[in-house]
């Protein structure tokens, strides 16, 4: 069990744990110890509480998720950065190299809080610490994050702020600057994709507190994430990486689909935290290729 603070009086913390473990929330000492920590008065704890206790998700109760070694921004009615799209940030940390002259070019479509972009960045960058190819060292990175939501882009504003980021509001590639067409060296995305008929089956606190525009993928649940794949070619360098995130049923299909419609791709999981991501990666001459191959291999002579 959790502890509370030295400066929290016992007697708070247990009547926090007791209201939120009545509203039936499993971790209700850990979820105590965040609140007492995170409100800065008796009244937002009572608040806080009795939010949480109603059935908002936590983050949005607190005003934070911690992503990836961040502490993430999640205003009310913004989806909520998931523990699984940490893989997606793994995986493009290490397939990222620097461009020889320019930062390296990163663009989150469908940021939602700009959660993925931020913490890619922050490795890539080393603001904070994590797996860097010894060949490479740091990388400097222009990131670009894209929402439809204005809701989000606001989150994602304060999210990359600190990245030296710029969020943008649109449609997909629409909200992007036209002068990042072809330049773009890391394109990631985790668009909705949860099926129409199984928006249902979600637990309430998505299905009621997260927007239905960040969740629903439409009828096999890959509607935007195949139209973010349509328009990649047209925006990224030579030697870019795509990544989407999927769940981990569609992501063969996915893949398929991508390397039948001439973006060869493959699919990668964790069956540990339940992700899935489908990379494809652009030739140093401009074709893509999913195969596997080592992306960053200097391109072969014909
Ligand atoms: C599943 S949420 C993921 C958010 C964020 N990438 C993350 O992992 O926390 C999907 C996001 O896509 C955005 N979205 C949905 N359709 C979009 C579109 N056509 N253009 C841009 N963003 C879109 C939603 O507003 C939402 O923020």
């Amino acid at each position: 069990m959790s502890a509370p603070s030295p400066s929290t009086p016992s007697s708070l913390f247990a009547s926090v744990v007791a209201e939120l473990r009545a509203a039936g929330c499993v971790f209700a000492e850990d979820e105590a110890q965040l609140i007492l920590a995170t409100a800065r008065t008796h009244a937002e704890v009572t608040a806080m509480t009795g939010r949480r206790a109603a059935g908002l998700p936590l983050e949005h109760v607190l005003g934070w998720a911690a992503f990836a070694g961040l502490r993430v921004t999640v205003d009310p009615g913004v989806f909520v950065p998931r523990r699984r799209s940490e893989f997606l940030v793994g995986q493009a940390v290490a397939l990222a190299r620097p461009p020889l002259t320019t930062p390296l070019v990163v663009a989150d479509l469908c940021c939602g809080t700009g959660a993925i972009g931020a913490a890619v960045t922050a490795r890539l960058t080393g603001a904070l610490p994590g797996p860097h190819d010894p060949r490479t060292g740091p990388v400097p990175v222009e990131l670009h994050a894209a929402d439809v939501d204005p809701a989000a882009v606001r989150c994602a504003r304060r999210t990359i702020a600190p990245f030296g980021g710029q969020a943008h509001q649109g449609d997909l590639y629409a909200a992007l600057p036209s002068r990042l067409r072809g330049r773009i060296g890391l394109l990631v995305a985790s668009a909705p994709y949860v099926p129409t008929g199984d928006i249902r089956l979600l637990p309430a606190e998505a299905r009621d507190h997260e927007p239905r525009i960040s969740l629903d993928g439409g009828a096999d649940g890959l509607d935007v994430v195949r139209r973010v794949a349509a328009g990649a070619p047209g925006w990224l360098a030579p030697g870019a990486h795509l990544l989407l995130e999927t769940s981990p049923l569609q992501a063969e299909a996915l893949a398929r689909d991508l390397t039948g419609a001439g973006l060869p791709a493959r699919a990668v999981t964790d069956p540990g935290l339940d992700a899935a991501t489908v990379i494809a990666t652009v030739t140093a001459t401009g074709t893509a290729t999913g195969t596997g191959t080592a992306p960053h291999e200097p391109p072969r002579r014909r």
